[in-house]
């Protein structure tokens, strides 16, 4: 249960850490979209592991293949299966840990409910298993920007104690090149030095940082979403603390623009671009209003947790309940942050891909162009006789 994601462009991903192989399958994707393997190997690759010394050394190929839904490089609407084999795997290196419980992993609640657990990296907990999620948000991507014109980036924002500086980064010009220039995946050269120093230091010390994404969606014009159960932001909420050590979410001002009052808060109304169009005039509510994108940048945050497998003494238990001491071996991530970034993007492509979909389905086409219910209803009387 719970593999699946999304309504009308459904996920489904399935493999375990350690197993000979892993992917995802996609329902629901319209039919004649340019897709090939290079485009999942794209996303892939920034999420593989050993892209530099501030991630895990494990090997992972992570090469995508295919197998069906697609023919001659376009999508035929028929469901989509992507598997990547499972190359470099050491289950030896688990070996000290297969009775003992890692904590702030999933060791001890998957035993809870299970009664077993897979103590070669940690089953369907491992974050190996968003490598599905990312192949699937490639197909995601590619929908979002050849249907509707809309770029999702994100980048690290914080590091342990350091912070991006406010207005370091602009969200509405920020690129993928800037995001992947630095190792750390944050756009700031400076700032993205100090983070990298925060993480070798605790590396150095057999210790492990957590941190901040940032991201934006450009493009999503006003209406995608629902206003009761399955907002827009509930259903990237859902979608973002579903990655592995997602600890914290945030859209638009988020926790910070709790301590405001509305005539600082409020984001005034202005013409926009096109006649009889509205847009917002700046972005506090981070993109969505009444659970309904508003035609304005999307921006979101997602807090991650100091990875939890770390070589310092830590004390814990075995499975038998006896106290333990745990130092653990294998090849981790001394911070989740810089391979987060492509699964952060993931998960927002699949959601907003999903309500794209799902507002075609209801309301006529994603893009309307002029001013937008305006544009709707001109789809709508059309259709109508
Ligand atoms: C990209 C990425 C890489 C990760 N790498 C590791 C790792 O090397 N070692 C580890 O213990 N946890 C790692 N994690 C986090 C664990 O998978 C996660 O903490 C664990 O499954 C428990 O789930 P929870 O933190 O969501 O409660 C990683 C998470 C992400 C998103």
């Amino acid at each position: 249960m719970g593999s699946s994601l999304g309504r009308l462009f459904r996920v489904t991903t399935f493999g375990e850490s350690h197993g000979p192989a892993l992917g995802c399958v996609v329902e629901g994707c319209p039919p004649r979209l340019p897709l090939d393997e290079a485009a999942l190997a794209r996303d892939l690759a920034r999420r593989r592991p050993g892209q530099s010394d501030l991630t895990t050394p494990r090997r992972e190929d992570d090469r995508p293949r295919l197998l069906s839904g697609v023919f001659e490089g376009r999508t035929t609407g028929a469901p989509i299966a992507v598997v990547i084999e499972s190359v470099d795997q050491r289950p030896q290196d688990y070996a000290a840990m297969a009775q003992v419980y890692r904590p702030s992993h999933a060791d001890f609640t998957y035993d809870a409910k299970y009664g077993h657990r897979d103590p070669r990296g940690g089953g369907r907990a491992s974050a190996r298993e968003t490598a599905a999620r990312v192949a699937a948000g490639a197909v995601a991507r590619r929908l979002l920007a050849e249907r509707a014109g809309v770029e999702v980036v994100a980048w690290v924002e914080a590091v342990a104690d350091v912070d991006l500086a406010p207005g370091e980064v602009d969200p509405l010009t920020v690129t993928a090149a800037d995001v992947d220039a630095t190792p750390v995946r944050c756009p700031a050269p400076g700032a993205a030095a100090r983070m990298a120093a925060a993480i070798e230091a605790a590396r150095a010390d057999g210790d492990s940082v957590g941190g901040v994404v940032a991201l934006v969606a450009r493009g999503v014009p006003p209406g995608w979403g629902d206003p009761v159960f399955d907002k827009l932001e509930a259903d990237l909420a859902k979608a973002m603390l579903s990655i592995p050590a997602a600890r914290g979410f945030e859209v638009g001002r988020g926790f910070a623009g709790a301590r405001l009052r509305g005539s600082q808060h409020n984001d005034p109304l202005v013409p926009g671009d096109a006649p009889g169009a509205v847009r917002p005039g700046k972005h506090d509510a981070g993109g969505t209003l009444g659970g309904l994108s508003s035609g304005g940048p999307l921006l979101l945050r997602v807090a991650f947790k100091p990875t939890s497998t770390i070589a310092r003494a830590q004390a814990t238990c075995d499975r038998a309940g006896r106290p333990t001491t745990l130092e653990a071996s294998g090849r981790h991530d001394p911070c989740v942050l810089p391979r987060a970034v492509p699964v952060v993007e993931a998960m927002a492509l699949l959601v907003l891909a999903d309500h794209l979909l799902r507002h075609e389905a209801q309301c006529g086409r994603a893009v309307t162009g002029a001013a937008p219910l305006a544009g709707d209803a001109r789809l709508w009387s059309g259709l109508l006789p």
